[in-house]
């Protein structure tokens, strides 16, 4: 049976919640609730902000209190891997962690954003990932894990570009050693890529400029762009790049993958996909007319 209304709140309601820096742009709020309403969960989904300096007392708050899981966001993925007891494989090999589930045997972290980020550049890009040369913004949390997955794809080329050159030049061999096979440098690409990834969180802020140094790279040299940022929908990265004729798409998929994930990891059900899709697609352009 479908249910669109959450069953009213109890004391039997189990809590989920993601925490971020900053966080009122969240989605995930209206996905988890729309999914936990069609599968008629007693479940609330909230999002907390959350400091940096705070995420160890936060986590080990919701655990005390008995919360089913979280999600975590913009800046604590890579913190989040010290944090937890148990690293589910997942966390490991991507090195970041977005999703945890308390219970036996305590905090579990799970990472749900590699299998999004391939699925959503899949499903919004038509890409062909074996062979394509990737031009990555970041290497934070979120960098990082779509940098190690895109080698696992076996990306011809990655060039990797952050804000902070030492975390760029850590990924980069940390790459080397696991993917010998993939190019990697850490700089602007000499010429076309097929796919400019953005995974900094420039541009969710109002008013923040382009990641993208433009003097460097001009955007035509892109076929394809992908900005993890999903609100605003369209940013000035995806702006410019849909004016410079490029192929363009905004994080909604991945936000979509790594939630269902989420979702079956916490409630042990399969995530009603197309209704989180629905409930995010309105969330961010509003109601169909
Ligand atoms: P997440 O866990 O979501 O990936 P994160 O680890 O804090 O969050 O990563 C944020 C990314 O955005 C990093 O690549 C960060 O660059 P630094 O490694 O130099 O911090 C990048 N970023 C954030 N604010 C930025 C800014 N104002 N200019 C350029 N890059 C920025």
């Amino acid at each position: 049976m479908s249910h669109t209304v959450l069953p009213a709140i109890n004391a039997a309601t189990r809590l989920c919640a993601v925490f971020g820096s900053p966080i009122k742009h969240s989605a995930s709020p209206a996905m988890h609730n729309a999914a936990f309403a069609a599968l008629g969960l007693n479940w609330r989904y909230v999002a907390c902000e959350v400091d940096p300096q705070n995420l160890r007392p936060a986590i080990a708050g919701a655990q005390a209190m008995g919360f089913a899981g979280l999600n975590l966001t913009v800046p604590h993925k890579r913190l989040a891997l010290e944090l937890v007891d148990v690293l589910d494989p997942s966390a490991k090999t991507w090195g970041a962690v977005n999703t945890i589930r308390f219970g036996p045997p305590g905090a579990t972290g799970f990472n749900t954003d590699a299998d999004a980020i391939i699925t959503a550049l899949r499903e919004d890009l038509q890409l062909a990932l074996p062979g394509a040369r990737v031009l990555l913004l970041g290497a934070g949390g979120a960098g990082r894990t779509a940098a190690l997955k895109l080698a696992s794809e076996r990306v011809a080329e990655l060039f990797l570009v952050n804000r902070t050159q030492s975390k760029a030049d850590a990924l980069a061999d940390e790459i080397r050693r696991q993917f010998p096979a993939v190019k990697v440098s850490t700089a602007y690409p000499p010429d076309d890529v097929d796919l400019l990834l953005n995974a900094t969180s420039l541009g969710l802020q109002p008013g923040e400029a382009s990641p993208l140094d433009a003097t460097r790279f001009a955007l035509r040299q892109a076929r394809a762009v992908y900005d993890m940022i999903y609100r605003p929908a369209e940013t000035p990265l995806l702006r410019a790049a849909r004016a410079a004729g490029c192929r363009t798409a905004n994080g909604l998929g991945m936000l979509l993958y790594q939630g269902a994930a989420a979702f079956e990891i916490w409630t042990g059900q399969a995530a009603p996909v197309d209704v989180m899709r629905r409930a995010l697609t309105e969330n961010i352009y509003g109601p169909a007319q």
